[in-house]
């Protein structure tokens, strides 16, 4: 077959991009190799971790990774895998231990990843030489990032960028009202591309169109002048401290915009109304919009005034997709009192299944040999395109020799 290298040197521009990237095993691997075992990706909320024990654990192609809060307050990631013969030590999904205890033979390893106890090792065991594998990590603002590579790429010129826009949204004094994870029957690169459009928005999102526009200029990449409306919406926000400018990286990879929601609207809520009494963050008025974040390859967010909302992808397969949605809410807001469960997650429950489905009718399209990669909108898939470019050029430079060798 044809190596990845020559169906990207082919590729026609401004369309979709050919079968082979959506089902073919070995460019789902060079997906893997080159992008999720190199980038920074978005992991979890910090909130996630409330106090020192607290662990969640994540699996990201053929790495399994926990993130565990230490006895000092510090986030740390380490390979869950145990330095004796291997096995997986935390096994849950989430949970709380004073140590981490590998299950075969009981290792125990602090956690800040340093090895405790072994038994019967011999008197020239070197425990030292034994504690866990770490993992990058770093927390941006209530945000926790990880990265896989030895080597880690640059985090800080993002951290910068992106810290000023979170900041305000105060995701340190957080807790999950919510979370919702659903494997999507499709490629990843289909998730992403269904999210940089609204295009399909009108034909699927009846409850998300409710309060949140349509507008090519909203869900869009900027091509030329900031509309009027726009404009006035990113100063009245700025002039009451909500970092707001459109702002998209040099590379494609990251994305931050403060939009408008439909007029008068508050909230991803059916009345447009807000979904939390108690605001997280400093939002000081009800109507700020969303800030819109993507970071590729592995999380878009909203971040409204009352509540905010972290996605994060996870490719599984060549044809599946986890996607988890969680829904942050201020640390004391009260269910029940504060907020009400159903309002605050129906919109983005239904949009979520919405896009589930499309997105796996897309993939179910694309397997039929009769498919064509077919054009972009250029009025509508600004977004996709620059998806797809980032997507492209990334893979592109980072395809070496012994990688295509092995295709
Ligand atoms: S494999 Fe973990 S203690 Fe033996
Ligand atoms: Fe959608």
């Amino acid at each position: 077959m044809n190596s990845a290298t020559d169906l990207l040197a082919r590729r026609k521009p401004s369309h979709s991009l050919e079968q082979a990237f959506y089902t073919d095993p070995a460019i789902f691997e060079a997906d893997l190799q080159n992008i999720f075992y190199r980038d920074w990706l978005f992991a979890i909320a910090a909130c996630e971790l409330e106090k020192a024990g607290s662990y969640v654990t994540h699996k990201v192609g053929e790495y399994r990774v926990v993130i565990v809060r230490g006895a000092d307050n510090q986030i740390r990631a380490f390979h869950n895998t145990c330095r004796h013969r291997g096995s997986v030590i935390c096994k849950a999904a989430k949970g709380n231990a004073p140590k981490l205890v590998c299950p075969y033979h009981q290792w125990t390893y602090e956690l800040d990843g340093s090895l405790l106890w072994a038994r019967d090792m011999g008197p020239d065991f070197d425990p030292k030489q034994h504690g866990l594998k770490t993992v990058h990590c770093r927390e941006l603002a209530g945000l926790v990032y990880i990265c896989l590579a030895e080597d880690a790429p640059d985090f800080d010129t993002f951290a910068n960028t992106a810290r000023p826009y979170l900041e305000p949204h105060d995701l340190g004094n957080a807790k999950v009202a919510f979370e919702s994870t659903i494997v999507e029957n499709g490629n990843w690169k289909l998730v992403w591309e269904n999210n940089r459009e609204c295009y399909h928005c009108g034909g699927n999102h009846p409850a998300l169109c409710r309060t949140f526009p349509d507008d090519p200029s909203i869900t869009g990449i900027e091509g030329g002048e900031t509309p009027p409306r726009l404009q006035a919406h990113f100063d009245r926000c700025e002039a009451a401290g909500l970092p707001s400018q459109f702002y998209l990286h040099g590379d494609g990879q990251y994305r931050l915009a403060r939009m408008p929601l439909n007029e008068g609207a508050e909230s991803y809520t059916l009345d447009g109304k807000s979904a939390v009494r108690r605001f997280l963050g400093r939002a000081p008025f009800a109507d700020a919009g969303t800030l819109l974040k993507f970071h590729y390859p592995t999380t878009w967010n909203h971040f409204l005034a009352d509540h905010s909302i972290v996605f994060r992808v996870t490719p599984i397969s060549p044809t599946e997709t986890e996607v988890s949605t969680k829904w942050l809410v201020h640390k004391d807001a009260v269910e029940g009192v504060d907020y009400d469960l159903q309002r605050l997650t129906e919109v983005w429950m239904a949009t979520n299944d919405e896009d589930r489905r499309v997105v796996e009718d897309n993939q179910q399209g694309i397997d039929s040999p009769a498919y064509a990669p077919g054009p972009y909108s250029p009025i509508q898939e600004s977004g996709v395109l620059q998806f797809s470019e980032w997507y492209c050029n990334t893979l592109a430079a980072r395809l070496a020799p012994d990688t295509l060798a092995a295709e």
